[in-house]
């Protein structure tokens, strides 16, 4: 059986950088609460020429670049996404467009910061059934455009940016190996966001701008820690795996507290763990290829890696995932 693995990598970050210092002004808050509760130092703002379907396309390049493939051999464009410029069409389409990835169909996924390890599992699902297929996969994130500026409970926590993989079948063997996704939509409450007007305006007598991410922090820690736990724990039985076995875990990236938790439950040394959060924040769907392609840059992953991924977030979604470089 032929398994999605990755031909190249790509990331675009946009160039404004907001710090911890900056966000004294805004509102109350200090750098020693951000970085002591978060372990986030600096985010991107998306500005000008950077709305998500062009970090998009731009990471979509670079991946383009590394893997030697042109984008009219793409066959499938996904974006994960929860912020796309526009709901109609895409974001895929948009960059479809952008790239030039004439024979491509395109579409959207919404799994929140599970959005990239759920488009993994697609592609996988995809490449056994058509080895061939020359997919693009791409995290793209503008959620300083759907965070509330004043309420210091969230803004200090996202940022924008985006990443991508090219996936195909590989002779050598390399591939994903498994996944173990999960949704609970029961707990929609405890991290949502509405559609800019999700209700009909001739029905209601006033609009209420609910548009911005609403989270309640503390229940979302708990419940991350503990379902990526278990998410890994399930995955790595499944396959007579240890800890020990990875060469790298490449977590989503939300709060340094979450991963170091995490890391201790697992018994995971603490060097075999990819963070970025420090300086990104958290990109939500993003946040994962961005972090692949740093470390693939940064020859931090070589070839017959046994690679884990995690993630968690609204929906609630969350999984993990075992890919051999
Ligand atoms: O991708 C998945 C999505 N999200 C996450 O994974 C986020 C998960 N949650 C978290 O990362 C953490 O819960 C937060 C970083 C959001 C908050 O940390 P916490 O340790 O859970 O703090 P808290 O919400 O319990 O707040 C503690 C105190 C409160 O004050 P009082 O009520 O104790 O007086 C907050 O009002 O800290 C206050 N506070 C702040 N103070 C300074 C909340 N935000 C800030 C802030 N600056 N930015």
């Amino acid at each position: 059986m032929k398994h999605a693995a990755v031909l190249g990598t790509g990331s675009s970050m946009p160039k404004r950088v907001l710090t911890n210092a900056d966000l004294e002004q805004m509102v109350e808050t200090s750098d020693e609460w951000i970085t002591s509760r978060t372990g986030i130092q600096t985010r991107r703002i998306a500005g000008e020429g950077e709305q998500t379907h062009l970090l998009a396309a731009r990471a979509a390049e670079k991946a383009l670049l590394m893997a030697k493939i042109s984008a009219e051999e793409i066959d499938l464009i996904v974006v994960a996404t929860i912020t796309p410029h526009k709901i109609m069409p895409s974001c895929a389409c948009f960059v479809q467009s952008e790239i030039g990835a004439t024979k491509a169909f395109a579409f959207d996924l919404n799994a929140a910061c599970s959005g990239f390890l759920y488009g993994l599992d697609l592609a996988d699902k995809y490449i056994l059934n058509r080895p061939d297929m020359k997919i693009l996969l791409i995290g793209a994130e503008n959620l300083s455009a759907r965070v509330n500026w004043k309420d210091r409970n969230t803004c200090i926590l996202f940022g924008d940016g985006a990443g991508a993989c090219v996936l195909s079948s590989k002779k050598d063997g390399a591939g994903i190996i498994d996944s173990n996704l999960f949704s609970d939509g029961t707990l929609w409450q405890l991290l949502h966001m509405d559609s800019p007007q999700s209700l009909n305006p001739d029905l209601v007598e006033e609009i209420i701008d609910d548009s911005y991410i609403l989270m309640s922090g503390k229940d979302v820690f708990k419940h991350a820690v503990r379902a990526m736990e278990d998410a890994i724990k399930g995955l790595l039985k499944r396959h007579g795996l240890s800890t020990s076995d990875i060469a790298l875990m490449i977590p989503h990236q939300a709060n340094i507290r979450i991963l170091n938790k995490l890391v201790n439950r697992l018994g995971m040394p603490q060097e075999n763990v990819y963070i970025n959060v420090d300086r990104y924040g958290n990109t939500s769907a993003a946040s994962i290829p961005i972090a692949i392609d740093e470390a693939n840059r940064q020859g931090k992953i070589n070839k017959g890696d046994l690679l884990l991924f995690c993630s968690f977030g609204g929906g609630f979604t969350w999984g993990s995932l075992l890919m051999q470089w």
